[in-house]
């Protein structure tokens, strides 16, 4: 039988403006290209595990608004399972206000909205879920107290939890003993562990925080450097994909949503790791979140292609 992912995060509406450069503070740019399209990243990373094949639930909010509507209509079309995705009344779903320049690289504002009502008692129906389910993976863009009761349920009932602790801020250590896999970029590993992560030693410094609070497995993203990954099998950097960016906005979580599918077929974590670089590479190639997030042909392809 598959085995069963189930995702818990935000759903956001991404407004996006391509502009040259960032404007500063005081300053008016004139940018190009503005649209409304899918974000938030829980909903990103259950799309990208839905695209590449995987059997996937969604846990999340919405807003009674029409993007609310169209997103549960696009997470079914894109193989996401929306038992769990609840529309709360007189809200408006979550947004990112997002600027992306020449470079590719993004600046992003947020408001939780419905995000904000992902809380334990809403969650609670839902918990059923996780009976079938092999995985659980979670970001931070929702009440943290929801991912705390989740990990711990989990955690007891023998799931793998993978945790990507965006965006960054410190979480307590009783969350972390909870965590079967970490996914942290540089600089939440630095604010989790207090290591900036400059060379491979640093790396493997931070990893050992994470182990030492009981994580078990590591893995930090270092961007074009690929990643570092520390288990069982030891320590080691998998090499990521370059490519020519056109936008880098939820790269990381299709890193996520691929890492997730591919363990859950059991591959290795190096091909697991070597996946998601695909995928996130194809990704990085393209404007805006869920539109950006390849499907599985199209990572099948890329490996033919390199
Ligand atoms: O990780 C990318 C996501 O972060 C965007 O889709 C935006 O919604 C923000 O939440
Ligand atoms: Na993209």
């Amino acid at each position: 039988a598959t085995k069963k992912l189930v995702v818990l995060g935000s759903v956001n509406a991404d407004h996006i403006l391509q502009v040259e450069s960032f404007p500063r503070p005081g300053e008016t740019v004139s940018g190009h290209g503005y649209r409304v399209v899918p974000g938030g990243k829980g909903a990103n990373q259950a799309v990208a595990a839905g695209r590449l094949g995987a059997d996937v639930s969604l846990i999340a909010c919405v807003g009674d608004d029409d993007f609310g509507k169209r997103m549960i209509n696009a997470f079914v079309k894109d193989g996401v399972q929306t038992g769990a995705v609840t529309t709360i009344p007189n809200t408006p779903t979550g947004i990112a206000i997002i600027y992306v320049d020449a470079n590719g690289e993004n600046s992003i504002g947020i408001s939780a909205e419905a995000n904000a009502h992902l809380l334990p008692e809403l969650v609670e129906p839902h918990l059923s879920l996780l009976n079938s389910a092999h995985t659980l993976l979670m970001q931070l863009e929702t009440p943290l107290i929801t991912v705390e009761i989740m990990a711990k349920a989990a955690h007891l009932a023998n799931k793998v939890v993978i945790l990507n602790p965006a965006p960054a801020r410190p979480l307590p250590d009783s969350l972390l003993a909870n965590v079967t896999i970490i996914t942290p970029n540089e600089t939440e590993t630095e604010i989790l562990t207090g290591i900036t992560v400059k060379t491979e030693e640093d790396a493997h410094k931070a990893a050992n925080v994470f182990h030492a609070k009981g994580v078990d497995k590591v893995v930090i993203t270092l961007g074009a450097g690929g990643a570092f990954v520390s288990d069982e099998s030891g320590t080691r950097i998998i090499t990521g994909f370059t490519v020519s960016p056109t936008d880098t906005t939820a790269a990381g979580d299709v890193f996520n949503g691929a890492l997730a599918t591919a363990l859950l077929e059991n591959k290795t974590m190096n091909d697991a790791v070597l996946f998601a670089h695909a995928a996130a590479a194809i990704s990085v190639t393209r404007l805006g979140a869920q539109p950006s997030i390849p499907t599985r042909k199209e990572v099948e392809d890329f490996f033919v292609k390199e």
